[in-house]
């Protein structure tokens, strides 16, 4: 797979060109993925209907030409999998059927999400199949501490004091849930490399909801956890790790849990993204906001960031999930300017 630029880059090297792909980059911007949606009825139809999901990931490639794809899927059916009630009401994000305390673990089983995700696994195959052999194939889930905040909090959360109590009042009932949500993610990411995805990242959302005790214990401890039971399995397959907004505690982060390569988010400063790049290969960090806008602005700070990085191994990225109201003819301008810039 060296004939990849993304891998390339994985691997070390510093393109004269950064590659590109877009987090989120299949989703509601795009016409013809509204379209689909539509049809299908609910989103978790699309996740677990092959041809559905591998339609859908080949949309942004097709119409941008990224370097990459990302598998049409969610962080959320891990939890589904293993037998907590995940459903996506529109307009309103997630609901789960929360499980507050360790008695609720009861009943839960880590080893049903493969089985649960199979159709999942046939995507990734599809998708490989159908993906030109320059592009590379990313697969994903959700960092452990990221997915716990949706399974105890029932759903999105601004303040986290659902997950906080339990995980301060009954650490070793938390930790049993931290340990499931470990071992299924390890069993879901390796299905997906088996499956034929050439990396894998994992997006740890709300990272930046700890002080550095718990980002150590409930994010970087899971997190080390995954990378060394996927290195036995599959020695070369990369791991991007995304702490987003992680702030100072980004900087360890690499050495710590043993990714291949660290996503920046938005706030992460092009001073510190370069020391970090010094260590390991980095992605992003463009303002989807920014994106979403437009205008000069958007052309000069792509320029910025594309030379503040070129020194190293750099994948362009944004330092967060792209919008919905984002104009599909931005996100064809920042490819443009980034080859432009050979
Ligand atoms: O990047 C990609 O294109 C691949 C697909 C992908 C989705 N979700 C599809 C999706 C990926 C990588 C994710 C990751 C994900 N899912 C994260 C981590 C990244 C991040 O954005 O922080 C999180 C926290 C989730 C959980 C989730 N899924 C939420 C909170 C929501 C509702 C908010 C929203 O954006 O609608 C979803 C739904 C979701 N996941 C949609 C898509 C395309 C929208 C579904 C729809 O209504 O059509």
């Amino acid at each position: 797979m060296t004939d990849q630029p993304m891998m390339r880059v994985l691997a070390g090297e510093a393109a004269k060109v950064p590659p590109v792909w877009l987090m989120r980059q299949a989703g509601r911007y795009l016409p013809e993925y509204r379209k689909l949606r539509e049809a299908a009825g609910s989103f978790l139809e699309l996740c677990y209907t092959p041809d559905l999901a591998v339609e859908i990931t080949m949309q942004p490639v097709r119409r941008f030409d990224f370097d990459a794809a990302i598998l049409f899927s969610d962080i959320l059916v891990v939890p589904d999998g293993m037998g907590i009630g995940v459903g996506f009401e529109d307009g309103h994000g997630p609901a789960l059927d929360p499980v507050r305390s360790a008695a609720g673990l009861r009943g839960l089983d880590p080893d049903r999400v493969i089985g649960h995700c199979a159709p999942v696994y046939e995507a990734v195959s599809a998708i490989r199949d159908a993906l030109a052999p320059e592009k590379t194939l990313i697969g994903f889930a959700g960092g452990v501490w990221t997915v716990a905040t949706y399974v105890v909090e029932g759903g999105s959360s601004r303040n986290f004091e659902t997950i906080k109590q339990w995980m301060w009042s009954d650490p070793a009932g938390f930790d049993r849930l931290i340990d499931m949500l470990t071992a299924a993610t390890i069993a879901h990411l390796s299905r997906q490399i088996d499956a034929g995805a050439d990396c894998v990242q994992i997006f740890e959302s709300w990272a930046g909801a700890l002080a550095e005790p718990e980002f150590h214990r409930y994010v970087v401890a899971p997190t080390r956890r995954i990378v060394e039971a996927l290195r036995a399995r599959h020695k070369t397959t990369p791991v991007i790790g995304f702490p987003r907004a992680a702030g100072r505690m980004i900087d360890g982060y690499a050495a710590a849990t043993g990714v291949t390569a660290v996503g920046l988010d938005t706030g992460v400063p092009l001073k510190q993204a370069q020391v970090i790049q010094k260590s390991v290969p980095v992605q992003g960090n463009l303002d989807p906001i920014l994106l979403a806008a437009g205008g000069p602005a958007l052309t000069e700070r792509i320029v910025e960031i594309g030379t503040g990085l070129a020194g190293g191994p750099h994948i362009f990225n944004l330092g967060h999930g792209i919008v919905p109201q984002t104009p599909p003819d931005h996100v064809a301008g920042l490819v443009a300017t980034l080859r432009g810039m050979a």
